[in-house]
């Protein structure tokens, strides 16, 4: 069995307030994962005190983190030039060098696709190298692997999120991520937590997306504006389950909100 917590949109610089940061490290500590996933916006305008304490805060996780950058991590708008020359020269100086992180264990293939690029709308896009490069990931996955994948963008539409962007080349890098026969994909960007599977018809292949809330920052939406949440994925051999958890003021911590069940494809 393989746990990930999986967390996004954290936004130093946007922080809803000082308990939520301290009470998730305790709470992922706690649950003591094989890894930890953050799939982007770590900062919210990109500013080196705000990377610097993304930095911290990554490094108070006892076990590994995946990380991808998101659209706040790019250089702000006003910095045209180094937004378009190198994007994300402070992520890669402050967070990782490596913008298609890999993870494997046994039962588990985890790959980080980076969507976050300098002048692209807030949407996103997949580059056709970063697409290839998932492929060959996973095809050198074994075939009982969950097979994951990490992106900061949506790939794909969904109802129940209401209208919203998805990457440029979503549809490419949907279609290439059910080639290599992803399981699950981990996600953010919308500040929603919600937990879909999809069905991809012609293939016949059914992924789940998970969509995880605003781990820390105060800009939650919608419904779930004010909360944070992140989520824990188990894996099992013949299912995997996704605990939504939610931060609760009553207990200044987290809580199970919402459990998902899914038998293994
Ligand atoms: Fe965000
Ligand atoms: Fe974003």
């Amino acid at each position: 069995m393989a746990r990930i917590a999986h967390l996004s949109d954290v936004h130093f610089g946007r922080i809803a307030h000082d308990a939520v940061v301290d009470a998730i490290v305790r709470d992922v500590n706690t649950g003591r994962p094989d890894l930890v996933v953050v799939s982007g916006d770590l900062t919210q305008r990109a500013l080196p005190r705000q990377y610097e304490a993304a930095r911290t805060f990554l490094s108070r996780f006892d076990a590994p983190v995946l990380v991808v950058p998101g659209n706040h991590d790019v250089y702000a708008w006003w910095r045209p030039v180094g937004r378009l020359v190198d994007p994300l020269r402070r992520y890669r100086e402050y967070i990782t060098e490596d913008l298609a992180p890999t993870w494997r264990q046994p039962g588990l293939s985890v790959f980080g696709l980076n969507s976050a690029f300098g002048f692209t709308v807030k949407g996103g896009r997949v580059s056709a190298r970063d697409r290839r490069a998932m492929g060959t990931f996973f095809e050198a996955s074994p075939a009982g692997d969950l097979r994951v994948l990490v992106v900061h963008h949506h790939l794909a539409r969904v109802e129940a999120l209401g209208p919203h962007d998805v990457a440029r080349n979503a549809r490419a890098t949907l279609a290439a991520a059910v080639e290599a026969r992803v399981d699950l994909v981990l996600c953010g960007h919308l500040h929603i937590s919600h937990i879909e599977p999809i069905e991809i018809v012609p293939a016949a292949h059914r992924l789940v997306i998970a969509s995880a809330g605003t781990a820390t920052s105060s800009r939650g939406r919608r419904h779930h504006r004010g909360s944070n949440f992140y989520n824990v994925v188990d894996v099992e051999p013949e299912r995997f389950r996704i605990v939504e958890r939610l931060f609760s003021h009553e207990i200044s911590g987290f809580r199970d909100e919402v459990e998902s069940v899914f038998e293994r494809n």
